[in-house]
């Protein structure tokens, strides 16, 4: 199985499958507990249909949105994601050269493996840094600080992961960061020479990010050893809406599920909200984000952006996210797999496949532009959409 050969999102995943020691596809693959609400975001946006309109004569398609104050050629951003070097030795520095190549924004997580001001240097197109609430509060604020110097234009800060998700995965595995494998899980890292070649012929692997705030202490600290013993589970409104104050500039929370939280964001100023579930990589049994959007849209639509992720796989998907009121997706495990699977190209390849199918989309659906989408082009199984 080669690139071309890869022509959906469960292409891309198999591929990686072949590419990538198992630790390392698990840990992208896998979510918290039974992986019950991994499961249920993608059901949840195949439970929903769509209902296109014909004969509105739809020559071109116009795709870009407005997010945040950041104008995207596309309705769909790369999301911060941790360890990205570990997956493909370019890391984040082809997924940030996929997105700009897209005119899109791409998310750097503060447990990236390339530095946020290196990301920038190299691509200057919209980016958002993604940060959580350490219980160091001095980090914190250097992390905003080293942001604001880069010139990031979107600070957001994850609040669905005040401690570690249980992945089982990750245990049997014994995936963690500084990222070394388990003696037991070696021999499938020598099935996967070309992996570790080309790991061990470049620099480095690196928390950019944390490396000069964070003592490591050389030993493997697992990722949910970092969420529970190195974020602060104290955070509450008045952290938040302090640090919105202190930043000036649109400020995000990715995590946000429950209305009543997507109003408090909205009134201590947040610019936009994620809904999220984290991939189903911290609470399972949680709702699906897609089944959550129309009453969140509702209650804050009119104040602040509102945007989802979880499960987001096709161009349809995208469009149904859309309809529902979203102003843009974000794509997680998508460019996760193309990038484990080829590097840069696979990324080019995943998003180019993706606006392929959201094009196609639209002028299937009779709609021109993102605006001439509405909950009149959907329909759920089953009921209405609350
Ligand atoms: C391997 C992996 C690592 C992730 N790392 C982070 C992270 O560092 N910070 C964060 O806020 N979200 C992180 N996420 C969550 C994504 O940003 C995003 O919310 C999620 O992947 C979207 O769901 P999807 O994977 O179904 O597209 C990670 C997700 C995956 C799969």
């Amino acid at each position: 199985m080669m690139l071309s050969d890869c022509h959906n999102f469960c292409d891309f995943r198999s591929l990686a499958r072949r590419r990538v020691p198992r630790a390392i596809f698990d840990y992208i693959d896998g979510g918290a507990d039974d992986e019950v609400s991994k499961r249920r975001n993608a059901a949840a946006i195949e439970d929903c249909d769509l209902v296109p309109n014909v004969l509105r004569g739809v020559r071109e398609v116009d795709l870009s949105v407005t997010v945040m104050g950041q104008r995207l050629e596309l309705p769909v951003y790369l999301s911060p994601t941790a360890l990205q070097r570990v997956f493909h030795h370019e890391g984040e520095m082809a997924t940030g050269s996929a997105a700009a190549k897209f005119g899109t924004m791409f998310g750097v997580s503060s447990i990236g493996t390339v530095s946020l001001e290196r990301v920038r240097r190299a691509y200057p197109k919209p980016q958002c840094y993604q940060f959580y609430f350490h219980r160091d509060r001095g980090l914190n604020t250097a992390m905003m600080q080293s942001a604001r110097q880069a010139g990031v234009e979107v600070m957001m800060l994850t609040v669905d992961s005040i401690t570690g998700g249980n992945r089982e995965r990750d245990k049997r595995s014994g995936f963690g960061i500084p990222f070394r494998p388990k003696i037991l899980a070696l021999p499938d890292f020598v099935r996967k020479p070309r992996w570790g070649i080309n790991l061990l012929r470049h620099e480095k692997l690196s928390l950019p990010q944390l490396d000069q705030h964070v003592d490591l202490g050389g030993t493997t600290m697992s990722i949910s050893r970092y969420f529970t013993e190195m974020l602060d589970p104290a955070m509450d409104w008045d952290d938040v809406a302090a640090m919105v104050r202190d930043r000036g500039g649109p400020f995000c929370l990715k995590g946000v599920m429950a209305p009543a939280d997507a109003i408090r964001a909205a009134e201590i100023g947040c610019a936009g909200i994620i809904l999220s579930n984290h991939s189903g990589r911290q609470l399972d049994g949680t709702r699906a984000p897609f089944d959550q959007l129309a009453e969140v849209v509702d209650a804050v639509g009119d104040r602040m952006d509102v945007m989802v992720d979880g499960g987001f796989t096709r161009g349809n998907h995208v469009i149904k996210a859309l309809s529902l009121g979203a102003k843009a997706v974000a794509l997680g495990s998508c460019s996760l797999f193309a990038l484990a699977a080829a590097g840069q190209p696979g990324v080019e390849r995943a998003l180019g496949l993706m606006r392929e199918e959201r094009v196609r989309g639209m002028k299937l659906m009779g709609a021109r532009r993102v605006s001439d989408l509405s909950r009149s082009n959907l329909r759920l199984r089953g009921g209405a959409f609350r």
